[in-house]
């Protein structure tokens, strides 16, 4: 490894003169020889110049990863404290969903679904009964299942509880993130996702997260199909509302005839401790969003799960995607599914979050003015200054071996990989102490 590392630096001037060549548009250097030759610079130029501006990654040039591991083009190694934002909550590169991806991926990987194929049953049939729903709708990413839920919503508002057509309203909670489609943007509060993209999706309204008595006075409309929510708002920052807050929206819902949807993209699949955040109050959503770590990370897949009086409302031709529910996709997400079983990665999430955050409660508050989360989502907030911010800090951090990205101004989430043992929490601690104590 070490030889490998001086061979790749001593090939830091023909890095120099790849970048010119991009610099200048001339032609690029894609040999495979000359890959050998990345470096982290040589990575950031080349997308900045060929990529969209639509990210503002952490300057890491990552090549490989392993459990809770990932490495950078110039070999050095790093905790992943995001885990791609909870989509590998199995740990990188996973051997038995790798597998799943490498045998059905030599058999068969997409018929559409103009065919049956022999793997969709199979999957349908282990995932609704664990987790007790009469079907699920198959999808590629987290948006296409909000998309997918909302247009359920609507659907049943009009076929089933009688709204007026065209009537029907979606609530939204503040904070809420759920993509980048025009839908999503449209229930959104955050104007760097919204603004300069109108105009927008109508029948959506927001009311304050956390807020029971707002959501009791917005189901006054009897138009009102749904209420989609997220458990805890990842992107928001690791918002943990208060307990008893989902029992009160699955009672409100009810007592109004509204859909209770639980988007539990980044929440669900064993994040917070248990398989699904709704179970901390076992309560039951009409329809819960999945994605994310239903592939471990390792192939866009998400899905719709509902009962038959709301997913029979959709008929065929009226909604689907060519990818959604290809047999790739459900043998990687079976395999997915049933590691977080085996591993009994809920259990460790809860213990090791808990240990994560004694841990992290002992940061002076000076500099950390929050410590929050369930299971392994977690978030600090930093005490900001004129030399340190939440930026910074994930700068620092990644010196120091540990990646981390903010999420809104001050905060930074700190979510691995569900995997995480005792002696790499208490290692990662004493990083983030260490990072933390350097401001
Ligand atoms: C709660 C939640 N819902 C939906 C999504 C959208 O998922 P995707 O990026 O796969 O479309 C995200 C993505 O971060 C999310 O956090």
């Amino acid at each position: 490894m070490f030889s490998k590392l001086v061979q790749r630096r001593s090939l830091g001037a023909l890095c120099t003169n790849l970048r010119a060549s991009i610099s200048s548009a001339g032609p690029v250097a894609t040999e495979s020889s000359l890959e050998e030759a990345l470096n982290s610079d040589y990575v950031f130029d080349r997308e900045a110049k060929y990529g969209a501006h639509n990210y503002h990654p952490l300057p890491v040039a990552l090549e490989r990863g392993k459990g809770v591991y990932v490495w950078d083009v110039e070999g050095r190694r790093y905790f992943d404290f995001l885990s791609a934002y909870s989509a590998v909550n199995q740990g990188h590169c996973h051997p038995k969903i790798v597998n799943a991806l490498k045998s059905q991926a030599e058999k068969l990987t997409l018929t559409s679904r103009a065919f049956y194929n022999d793997v969709l049953g199979e999957y349908e049939e282990y995932i609704t009964k664990l987790f007790n729903y009469n079907k699920i709708l198959p999808m590629n990413t987290g948006v296409e299942g909000g998309e997918t839920a909302c247009k359920l919503a609507r659907k049943w508002a009009y076929t089933v509880k009688g709204v007026p057509k065209y009537k029907a309203q979606i609530i939204f909670a503040a904070g809420n993130f759920w993509g980048r489609t025009m839908s999503a943007i449209s229930s959104s509060t955050d104007p760097s996702s919204y603004e300069g993209f109108g105009p927008f999706m109508p029948g959506f309204q927001v009311i304050p997260y956390n807020d029971l008595p707002a959501l009791e006075r917005a189901l006054q409309d009897p138009n009102v199909a749904a209420f989609m929510v997220e458990p805890i708002q990842g992107e928001a920052g690791v918002i943990v509302p208060d307990d008893g807050y989902l029992t009160g929206v699955r009672q409100l819902c009810s007592a109004h005839n509204v859909l209770f949807i639980a988007d539990e993209v980044q929440t669900g699949l064993a994040r917070t401790g248990k398989m699904l955040a709704v179970d901390h109050e076992n309560v039951r959503p009409d329809i819960v969003m999945l994605g994310k770590a239903l592939s471990g990370g390792v192939y866009p897949v998400s899905g719709v799960l509902c009962d038959d009086e709301v997913m029979l409302t959709i008929k065929p031709g009226e909604h689907g995607s060519t990818y959604g529910g290809n047999p790739l996709a459900c043998r990687v997400a079976m395999a997915s599914l049933e590691v977080i079983e085996e591993e009994k990665l809920a259990d460790n999430a809860r213990k090791m979050g808990e240990l994560l955050r004694a841990e992290l409660m002992k940061t002076p508050s000076d500099i950390v003015t929050d410590v929050r989360g369930k299971g392994l989502l977690n978030a600090i907030v930093i005490k900001e200054t004129k030399d340190c911010d939440a930026w910074k800090v994930c700068l620092r951090l990644r010196d120091n071996g540990l990646l981390a990205k903010p999420t809104h101004g001050d905060i930074i989430r700190l979510a691995p990989p569900l995997t995480i043992k005792e002696d790499e929490i208490q290692e990662c601690s004493e990083i983030i102490h260490k990072t933390l104590l350097s401001f």
